[in-house]
């Protein structure tokens, strides 16, 4: 398998990790009983899902994880029990603005795939990474819907979130 493949998988198993962490710190502040708290586990069953399956892949080809994986832990969690402690709209917005930059980086994900030589054909890559960037949409969607424009000083908090996001993306397929 080339590098780049390895690098590939590496950092969407890390994002859908920090996706997992993100959707548990706004869990632990929401509650279960909160009006967004059956909106946000949905989301977080599905993140859940495509960590799972990203391992799987991950443990098939030997493919190590990446070794922020601890830091992505701890930052995954604050971020998400934040922007849940700003308000439901805040934690809609980081939903929306982490799902903005995802979806940009699946679409890139899956244009190089399509440019590699046949010889170099992945469609158990490309699958996966295809039907989770669909969800990924959903997710921002169903952000949008409940309000995360409406949060306070949304477009530094999109912007800071979607920033620290595009970091958090270089560096796991480096490190
Ligand atoms: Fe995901
Ligand atoms: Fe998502």
């Amino acid at each position: 398998m080339t590098s780049d493949r390895s690098q590939m998988i590496r950092v969407d198993q890390a994002g859908e990790y920090g996706a997992t962490r993100i959707y548990a710190g706004q869990m632990a502040v929401l509650g279960t009983d909160h009006a967004i708290s059956g909106t946000v586990a949905h989301m977080a069953a599905q993140e859940e899902r495509h960590r799972r399956l990203f391992d799987k892949l991950m443990a098939e080809r030997g493919v190590r994880p990446t070794l922020l994986q601890p830091f992505w832990d701890v930052a995954g969690f604050a971020l998400g029990a934040a922007t849940a402690l700003i308000g439901p709209k805040a934690a809609m917005a980081c939903t929306a603005a982490i799902e903005t930059e995802i979806d940009a980086h699946y679409a890139e994900q899956l244009r190089e795939l399509d440019a590699a030589p046949p010889s170099e054909a992945d469609p158990e890559l490309r699958k996966m990474i295809a039907e989770f960037q669909a969800e990924e949409v959903e997710h921002r969607a169903t952000a949008l819907a409940a309000g995360a424009e409406q949060a306070p000083a949304y477009p530094l908090l999109a912007g800071a979130i979607r920033l620290g996001c595009r970091f958090a993306i270089a560096m796991s397929k480096r490190i």
